[in-house]
């Protein structure tokens, strides 16, 4: 491809991934349409006409690294699939599980839910990690890949856990963390010990200080922390959490080995953890400062979508996911569409899938921010997805999981509506294309937590944002309220299974954890909800309504995305309503939803399924 210059296009920049993404992301926080990009006369612009207009607030080192980032991937775009390859993780649902407060915080206690898993209609765990750590970052801090933590049991609770899970006729995935390891890890003590030992090149260690660059840590403060033998290590997240230079081939040859000894052991695949950051611009340039202010982080334009990621991963396929025929989805923060489609097209053999984030909060909104969260924003991006990732690809569906303040108490702080839209985000999630991925206490309609102050906090992300903001003399009551608004330790506290657990007021709502057993179930025996096509019917302000369909059914699902009543959609004689199962007046209430089903004849589908399920 030719490489983009300040006299390249526009239309030049969108055709590419990265510049796809950067131009959708750069509309959405503005509030317009991408469609502008359609548009013949911006569409012509060079780049360089927009250097002047923009300059207050992009620096000419916001293009620099801009056109960087894009010359470095130089891969053509496949062309359209036309059908959909059917696989078992396409058709799953599946469960995260944070192990420290699921159960007991043990891995027996994870086994002895394995009957309620099942009847919840999990067909596969996501476990995050259970490996040998000092747990600074609660297990994203591994000391040896190849151990069980002692505060979760043994080797052999996990394979009785395998075992179970197995038996269930469920799988399971483990957390696969290594864009760094913890800095008690062998290989970095080996590093720490000898400067010739191999494995100081697994690691990026400079001299001093000078050789060290801007990047920022996600965790507060620089990224580069000095370390026991005098030299300076980079740490995109804690300090004790040290970056892996993937750039060594051995370092690869080595995380594919372990890989495959938790693959030979019988695990499905893995969830690998920020994954998109492994490959990191040679030479670690200083991060352009207008990008840092811009997106709260410096240097993240030198290792979000680095040189090598397609290579390493293609690798990693190739020498350990393939030979298992093993499943993976990548956690990769700051990925659009356009990105995820390389990473995860099943024709280059590189991710099964990936997590975006680009839901999570409302365009002009961050995480540590209390603001109440808009659905008519959920929904466009559900709409974008569903209607363009293509059939080589396949999306993920979630709204939380053990980063993030539940998104229930963001859209509705009240709580008011809290059952409501929990059973609004269920049914969205098992009802739309792609794998949904149900966080522990989903199902259970649990909120944020009502946390008194910051003692009362655990995670190394909060603690340090808050010492680091009232060190530098912001009012502790505002520090405070914000970092409330978007601590992690919301969705970590002990599922409430009973009485004695349950800290803070948590309850479960039964009828949460109904609806999702009924939607895990229809999903199951109704393939048209997991491959059949996606319609919009209507999106008006505060409304989603959709089809699914295929050769042998048809769905209408009808969403109010906001408290005020409305008319439902009106459906034709030949749908039967499903959900609710009994209706209560004929406006659609607050949050409200309705799904109709239609059976087009088929004599593979019955209508007994749905009759069974209005039971
Ligand atoms: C993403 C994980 O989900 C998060 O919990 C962790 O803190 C960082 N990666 C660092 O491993």
């Amino acid at each position: 491809m030719k490489k983009l210059t300040m006299d390249s296009r526009i239309r030049d920049l969108y055709a590419t991934d990265t510049g796809h993404d950067i131009l959708a992301k750069l509309c959405m926080q503005a509030g317009i349409s991408t469609k502008w990009i359609d548009n013949p006369v911006i569409r012509n612009l060079k780049l360089k006409a927009l250097q002047k207009p923009l300059h207050k607030v992009l620096d000419p080192g916001f293009f620099t690294a801009l056109l960087q980032l894009i010359n470095e991937h130089t891969e053509q775009r496949l062309p359209e699939k036309k059908d959909i390859t059917h696989t078992w993780w396409k058709e799953a649902v599946f469960y995260q599980i944070y192990p420290r407060t699921f159960n007991h915080g043990t891995i027996q206690g994870i086994s002895e839910k394995l009957d309620y898993l099942k009847s919840l209609g999990v067909d596969a765990v996501w476990l995050s990690p259970v490996y040998d750590s000092p747990m600074d970052d609660n297990g994203y801090d591994i000391r040896d890949y190849r151990k069980i933590a002692e505060q979760f049991g043994t080797m052999e609770d996990f394979d009785a856990l395998l075992n179970g899970i197995h038996a269930h006729g469920m799988k399971l995935i483990m957390d696969l963390v290594v864009n760094h390891t913890s800095d008690e890890h062998r290989f970095f003590q080996e590093a720490m010990k000898d400067k010739h030992s191999p494995y100081h090149d697994y690691y990026y260690l400079v001299p001093d200080k000078a050789h060290t660059n801007n990047w920022s840590s996600f965790f507060s403060g620089s990224a580069w922390s000095q370390y026991d033998n005098g030299e300076y290590g980079l740490h995109l997240f804690a300090r004790k959490q040290v970056d892996l230079n993937w750039d060594n081939p051995s370092l690869r040859h080595d995380v594919s080995d372990m890989v495959s000894w938790w693959l030979d052991k019988g695990v499905d695949g893995f969830r690998l953890d920020v994954i998109n950051y492994i490959s990191k611009d040679s030479g670690l340039p200083d991060g352009d400062e207008s990008i840092g202010k811009l997106i709260g982080y410096q240097g993240i334009e030198h290792y979000y979508y680095g040189p090598h990621l397609h290579e390493y991963l293609h690798e990693l396929h190739e020498s350990a996911f393939a030979r298992h025929n093993a499943f993976s989805v990548g956690e990769c923060p700051g990925a659009g569409m356009a990105m995820a489609s390389s990473l995860t097209d099943e024709r280059r053999k590189e991710l099964d899938m990936i997590f975006s984030f680009d839901h999570l909060e409302t365009p002009g909104h961050v995480r540590f921010e209390d603001y109440q969260y808009d659905l008519n924003f959920l929904r466009d991006y559900l709409i974008d997805w569903q209607m363009h990732y293509g059939s080589a690809c396949w999306m993920s569906l979630f709204y939380n999981n053990h980063d993030n303040p539940r998104m229930v108490s963001k859209i509705d702080p009240s709580g008011q509506y809290r059952r409501e839209i929990c059973c609004l985000l269920a049914l969205m999630q098992l009802s739309l294309k792609g794998t949904p991925f149900i966080y522990q206490g989903d199902e259970m309609g649990l909120g944020n937590v009502p946390f008194g102050g910051i003692d009362e906090l655990q995670d190394i992300e909060s603690l340090n944002y808050y010492r680091e903001h009232v060190g530098k003399g912001e009012k502790e009551s505002q520090v405070w309220q914000t970092v409330l608004a978007g601590t992690r330790d919301h969705a970590r506290v002990p599922l409430p299974w009973n009485e004695t657990e349950a800290q803070y007021g948590q309850k479960i709502d039964p009828m949460v954890t109904r609806v999702y057993r009924q939607w895990t179930g229809l999903r199951h025996r109704h393939k048209c909800l997991v491959y059949g096509t996606f319609e919009v019917l209507s999106k008006k302000k505060n409304r989603f309504v959709y089809r699914r369909e295929d050769e042998n059914e048809s769905w209408i699902i009808d969403c109010n995305l906001s408290v005020h009543e409305t008319e439902p959609w009106h459906v034709s004689d030949a749908y039967e309503l499903v959900y609710p199962e009994t209706v209560r007046g004929s406006a659609l209430g607050a949050y409200g939803v309705r799904a109709w089903y239609q059976n087009k004849g088929s004599a593979i589908m019955e209508n007994k399924d749905t009759e069974k399920e209005r039971k």
